[in-house]
């Protein structure tokens, strides 16, 4: 029968205990969800500098809305591109200290986006192994060859440049390096310093995505660039700054280049004056409160110290932190643990991360307290073995 593979997927999903369902919040912020009328202290949001909620982003929001409306009413290219927007983009130049930047709609759609501009057929695309799905799905839908190297791996990226080298004069290959600035699902860093050293030996353009390093990363939470000279910077609004939406950073020639062949650009309303508004607003604070930053760390710290040598923590140095149990019915039975405790976690499972590494992520946010952490660190020593 014609789409038995709907069913016939789901339940191989729930037999492999992969199955995945909505909870719908009806309130939250960085510290505390409530679901189904219970209250969870939060450790799987990504409003890493607390400022969901903040009075003064939303006090932009309505200024924006009233200003600019809630809605572009077109495309970037037509008649989208407000005041709102260009003033964003101007701060977030200012921030980076980028000679351009372009609002996309989501941090999916600007890295696929990303991924199908550079990647042309005489286009080298190499990522890291743990690259976000959104990269992975735009490299593989480019026109460019895609190689992926180990996690962090950069002896192994060097050895692939310079394998491609010797077949090929360098220059006449566009080489992209893609790596995220800190890694979705284990917390790690990349090292920046030396993927820029390797680009530049290479000639080779490189791009990260600091969907989890802005407003995190940096004395004013600028992210990798704190770091190092990086070619194009993508960030998501949608985390740590706490509205909706994304950003490339790059310069002159590939701003221009994505104006005019970027599908993703072209073909979509642009994001939410009102928003982008908020967002102008949201940047403001997370460069001049750069307390979020330290308690992120201080309460990271204390997380370390009071779990027990028998969690297996990934070590990081972000607001993620990642504990792997192994196999998915496990890491399900210890969420569900937790859950009793009052502690909302989201059990992370494959395909998200590799088979037999699901695990717990847990995320510390500069709303939560030091007497949060001593508890969720206690209910973990006790539910996890
Ligand atoms: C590393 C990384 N890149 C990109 C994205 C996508 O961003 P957005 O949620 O804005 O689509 C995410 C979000 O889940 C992410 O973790």
């Amino acid at each position: 029968m014609a789409f038995e593979f709907l069913k016939a997927n789901i339940e191989q999903q729930k037999a492999r205990a992969r199955y995945r369902a909505r909870q719908c919040a009806a309130e939250q912020c960085g510290r505390e969800v409530t679901i189904n009328n219970k209250q969870y202290l939060n450790f799987s949001s990504n409003d890493y500098l607390g400022l969901n909620h903040h009075s003064e982003i939303n006090k932009a929001l309505q200024e924006g809305a009233d200003r600019f409306g809630t809605c572009a009413s077109g495309s970037s290219l037509i008649t989208g591109y407000s005041y709102a927007h260009q003033a964003l983009e101007n701060d977030i130049c200012d921030w980076l200290n980028k000679p351009k930047c372009l609002l996309f709609a989501s941090g999916f759609s600007a890295n696929t986006a990303m991924m199908q501009a550079l990647g042309n057929k005489d286009s080298h695309l190499y990522l890291d192994k743990l690259s976000h799905a959104s990269l992975i799905d735009g490299a593989l839908a480019s026109d460019a060859k895609v190689k992926r190297f180990l996690h962090n791996d950069t002896e192994q990226l060097s050895r692939l440049l310079n394998k491609s080298q010797t077949k090929t004069a360098i220059k006449e290959i566009n080489n992209i390096i893609v790596s995220e600035g800190v890694f979705s699902m284990d917390g790690d860093k990349a090292n920046v310093i030396e993927l820029a050293t390797i680009a530049k030996q290479y000639h080779a353009m490189l791009y990260l995505d600091d969907a989890h390093s802005i407003g995190v990363v940096g004395e004013k939470g600028e992210g990798s660039s704190a770091n190092a000279d990086i070619d194009v910077v993508m960030a998501t609004f949608g985390k740590a700054l706490a509205t909706s939406g994304a950003f490339v950073a790059c310069d002159e020639a590939l701003a221009d280049y994505l104006i005019n062949f970027s599908r993703h650009y072209i073909y979509s309303t642009a994001i939410s004056p009102a928003l982008a508004w908020a967002t102008k607003k949201s940047i403001e604070l997370a460069q001049k409160e750069r307390w979020r930053r330290i308690k992120i760390q201080e309460l990271s710290l204390l997380l370390t110290s009071k779990l027990s040598d028998k969690v297996k923590l990934i070590q990081s140095a972000s607001s993620i932190h990642a504990i792997v149990i192994g196999d998915e019915t496990s890491t399900l039975d210890v969420c569900q643990k937790l859950r009793d405790k009052g502690i909302w976690l989201t059990a992370i499972r494959p395909p998200t991360v590799p088979t037999n590494s699901s695990r717990l992520r847990v995320t510390i946010t500069a709303s939560h307290k030091d007497k949060d952490i001593n508890y969720l660190a206690k209910c973990i020593n006790e539910v996890v073995r």
